[in-house]
């Protein structure tokens, strides 16, 4: 699992840092390209020249080599990273990633990595405990960072309690089952379309009938699966994300309407659709083409029409072999009538997400889900970061 994976080790200044000599080899006999990333106080703990005799690169710890002057750029090594992990990783250093405070070249490297990135906190059983290190370590939960808890047993200061550090060994298997969970040959050059964003639907020239969807949820799918080395297209409403990763085809339309065309059309050729967009259920009868003006006595009566329902149509053209995802957003009765949904629309897979739920839904940078497949099966999962809301969900298609 880990043959060629890019590695970044952090190392930080704790007395752990003699453990992470042995996970270097580790990594490294697993087949990992590691680059060492070492704060200056890890320095204290374990020297440059056993690190970088290990893993067979020079190790980075200043923003410039000393000698030569050379520039180490920490937005190259973020960019060149599959996964990150910090270990051993001191509260002073959680407390850093957790703010942002970027002032030496590790943490500055995990705020421009775009990898996974894991931490093995490490450090006295007081230090663990306390409310600041609970609460940043919940912060880098919420951020999406990967925490491998810490063990309990003696400490460095003969103390004993919580604060460990996670065996090498521990860390490294760590790894490779992320790796492995994230096996994406099964998906790599098939073709995925995804809906994203609201729909308006035009009352005049400067009004429309719309919703709260910012994109941010099919976005971070369509970003993942073109991780995983699909072709993907989004279908989306007019939202201001766009793609993180390079290749994803995005195709703008306004209304509900215009999304069916291009579902439609793109659908034939697809393996898989998830229908993530918030489409507006009904749309003006008529649409007025100039501005309907204020000053009528009367307060204009807009009457509506059933929009198309796009899932439902795709569900009804499904071949064979084609996976169709949906979306349910429910605020009561959630999960009868996602599983009404999911039956109805014909779909392989319903996303149930609650307006209910504290950070998920609409415009949140998290998502708290339920997956429920096809037999019905409804599996919840934690509060999480948009972007491994998508992992989770494309870790349960298959194809
Ligand atoms: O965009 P964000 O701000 O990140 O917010 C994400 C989200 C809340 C919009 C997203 O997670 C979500 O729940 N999307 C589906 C919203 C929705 O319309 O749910 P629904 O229960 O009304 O629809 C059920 C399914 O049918 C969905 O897959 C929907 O895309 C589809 N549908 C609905 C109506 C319609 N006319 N056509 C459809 O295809």
């Amino acid at each position: 699992m880990l043959k060629g994976k890019h590695i970044i080790l952090g190392i930080t200044g704790g007395i752990a840092a003699y453990k992470s000599v042995q996970l270097l080899r580790l990594l490294v006999k697993s087949g990992a390209e590691v680059q060492v990333v070492i704060t200056p106080a890890g320095k204290e703990f374990i020297t440059p020249v056993t690190l970088s005799a290990l893993s067979g690169k020079p190790v980075i710890s200043e923003f410039f080599t000393a000698n030569t002057g050379q520039w180490n750029s920490h937005v190259d090594i973020g960019l060149w990273a599959d996964l990150m992990v910090i270990a051993p990783a001191t509260a002073s250093t959680i407390a850093k990633m957790a703010t942002g405070v970027a002032d030496n070249m590790l943490v500055t490297t995990y705020l421009s990595a775009k990898a996974p990135v894991f931490v093995a906190p490490a450090m006295d059983l007081d230090m663990m405990a306390h409310p600041t290190t609970t609460r940043n370590l919940q912060q880098l939960r919420a951020d999406g960072v990967h925490v491998i808890e810490s063990a309990t047993g003696e400490l460095a200061s003969h103390l004993v309690g919580k604060g460990r550090m996670a065996e090498p060994q521990e860390i490294h298997d760590a790894i490779a089952a992320f790796f492995a969970s994230r096996d994406d040959s099964a998906l790599a050059g098939r073709r995925m379309l995804v809906t994203a964003g609201p729909t308006y639907e035009k009352i005049d020239p400067v009004r429309f009938i719309g919703n709260y969807s910012t994109g941010k949820m099919g976005y971070a799918i369509a970003d993942e699966a073109a991780r995983r080395g699909m072709k993907v297209t989004v279908v989306s409403g007019p939202v201001s994300v766009v793609p993180q990763e390079p290749g994803v085809e995005v195709i703008r339309v306004e209304s509900a309407r215009e999304m069916l065309a291009e579902c439609r059309r793109l659908f034939p050729e697809q393996d898989v659709a998830v229908m993530c967009a918030a489409v507006a259920d009904y749309a003006p009868a008529e649409t007025a083409d100039r501005k309907i003006k204020r000053e009528h006595d009367d307060v204009p009566v807009i009457r509506l029409v059933k929009n198309p329902d796009i899932a439902a149509a795709l569900g009804a053209e499904k071949k064979p072999g084609q996976r169709l995802i949906g979306f349910a957003l429910e605020t009561d009765n959630a999960l009868a009538n996602a599983r009404e949904k999911l039956s109805r629309k014909n779909l392989d897979m319903i996303i149930l997400n609650s307006l209910a739920d504290p950070g998920a839904g609409f415009g949140t940078d998290t998502n708290k889900v339920t997956v429920i497949r096809a037999d019905g099966a409804a599996e919840e999962l934690p509060l999480m970061p948009k972007r491994d809301v998508a992992a989770a969900i494309l870790d349960r298609l298959s194809l």
